[in-house]
């Protein structure tokens, strides 16, 4: 007699786990076939030797017994207008090419964040390969960076670049390291850097470097480190600046003086600076090798269009870039960390309606009261100034990315002016910026 075939329960079903100890040469592989870029062995140190990634925080998607996807998520902390604010750093997702466009990244990175929020989680950052892809998780754009690439002459002199001198690694590695947390006690998103920070994702790529040495104190006051990539021939070589650091007035001047002596060597110099810092740089227009761009001015002020001829040349002083995104994964432990609306005694009580993609079940009216002690949020809808947003909005506005009061102008929220300025208030303070080399 034949026997009943009993249905298999793996048949084509995805599971999602944390990843277990044994399985990092699996997911090496995983990550090697899916990015084609770095090599195995460097893609097993990642899963066996990074000081902030537990194999518990690495979900991976298992069918028929086959690991075809992961996402990992690790344990940083950044600087955060004068604290150091914990945070996930979520990085590298990953799915097999032949497993492609069947949701399965997307099924990846909503049980990340669930776990993150069982976790007690407040906050997650990451860079996108796309930003829609995030956008549906209710990430938003928060580091926004001026790029200005400009050719090294158009920059500011200065006599202090005399007091630059070439960065060595074995004489400035700890003096570095020192200036480096100087400077980001008044920044939000430079990371707290572990030993294996500075030593993989800084010194060993390996770069140049020009320190300040201050005058009077002899101390290194800022530093740069810049790569020349290859293939720039003599005479139309370019630097790219990977990390600036100059929190003093004199240190600034020196270092910029410096990169504007380099004209003769370099056609392009190119720096990421926090939103707001490209402009003031320069004089003259930054972006050296964009298409020149004419305003077609079509709205003139007599009613007119004026032929192309007469169009404006714009002047480009630097692009704004996209940088990492960010997400309030919990939004009350989120609003109790920010150290801004306690640092500006911001007092008050008002409400958010908050739309979450990701956690549909939680809930979503909240009443947030601003008082000395901190912030307080509660489940309620008591408050009677609301503001009504999406959560990506929310973030944006917690890192200082976007106003309230612009977004509630401009219909991307809706409700109280009153809310929207206490928000804004609170929330006011050094713009996100991570910056190339606390990229994760
Ligand atoms: C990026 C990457 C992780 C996406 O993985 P994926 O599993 O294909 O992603 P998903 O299927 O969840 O979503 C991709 C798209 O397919 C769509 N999709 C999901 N299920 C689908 C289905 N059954 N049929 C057709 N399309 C589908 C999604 O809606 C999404 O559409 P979008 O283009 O509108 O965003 C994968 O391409 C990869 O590993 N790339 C190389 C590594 C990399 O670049 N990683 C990211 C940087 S850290």
């Amino acid at each position: 007699m034949a026997r009943a075939r009993t249905p298999s329960r793996s048949n084509h079903e995805l599971v999602f786990r944390s990843a277990r100890k044994g399985e990092e040469g699996t997911l090496a592989t995983v990550a090697y076939r899916a990015f084609q870029a770095g090599d195995p062995e460097a893609w097993l140190r990642y899963f066996t030797e990074h000081a902030h990634l537990a194999l518990d925080n690495v979900i991976v998607a298992e069918t028929d017994g086959q690991l075809v996807g992961y996402v990992a998520s690790l344990d940083l902390t950044m600087s955060f207008a004068g604290a150091d604010v914990p945070f996930q750093g979520l990085s590298s997702v990953a799915v097999l090419p032949e497993f492609r466009r069947r949701g399965i990244a997307d099924r990846l990175v909503r049980e990340s964040l669930r776990r993150m929020r069982r976790r007690g989680e407040a906050l997650t950052l990451l860079h996108p390969f796309r930003l829609s892809f995030y956008r549906r998780f209710g990430f938003g754009v928060c580091e926004l960076r001026d790029v200005v690439r400009t050719s090294p002459d158009r920059l500011p002199d200065s006599v202090l670049r005399r007091h630059v001198r070439a960065f060595s690694r074995p004489r400035d590695e700890p003096l570095i390291k020192q200036a480096y947390d100087v400077a980001r006690a008044d920044t939000t998103g430079q990371l707290k850097r572990s030993d294996y920070w500075w030593d993989v994702r800084v010194f060993k790529r390996s770069p140049s470097g020009a320190v300040y040495v201050d005058p009077g104190s002899k101390a290194i006051a800022g530093y740069l480190f810049f790569d020349v990539p290859e293939g720039g021939a003599y005479g139309a070589q370019q630097l790219v600046v990977r990390e600036l650091h100059a929190p003093t007035p004199g240190a600034y001047r020196g270092l910029i003086g410096f990169l504007g002596a380099l004209g003769d060597q370099y056609e392009v110099v190119e720096l990421t600076l926090p939103r707001g810092q490209g402009a003031p740089l320069l004089d003259e227009p930054g972006i050296r090798d964009e298409p020149i761009v004419y305003e077609t001015a079509a709205r003139h002020p007599a009613g007119l269009c004026p032929p192309a001829h007469t169009a404006q040349r714009r002047s480009v002083l630097g692009l704004t870039a996209a940088g990492a995104m960010g997400r309030i994964v919990d939004v009350a432990a989120a609003l109790a960390l920010h150290p801004s609306p306690r640092k500006h005694g911001v007092r008050g009580a008002i409400g958010v309606d908050v739309e979450d993609p990701v956690f549909t079940d939680a809930p979503r009216a909240f009443d947030v009261t601003f008082a000395a002690r901190g912030v307080q949020t509660a489940p309620g809808s008591t408050a009677g100034d609301r503001l009504s947003l999406s959560i990506e909005r929310l973030t944006q506005i917690y890192f200082g990315a976007a106003s309230a009061r612009d977004l509630l102008g401009q219909g991307f929220v809706v409700g109280s002016a009153k809310a929207a300025a206490l928000l804004d208030a609170a929330f006011a303070g050094p713009p996100l910026f991570l910056g190339t080399f606390n990229a994760f």
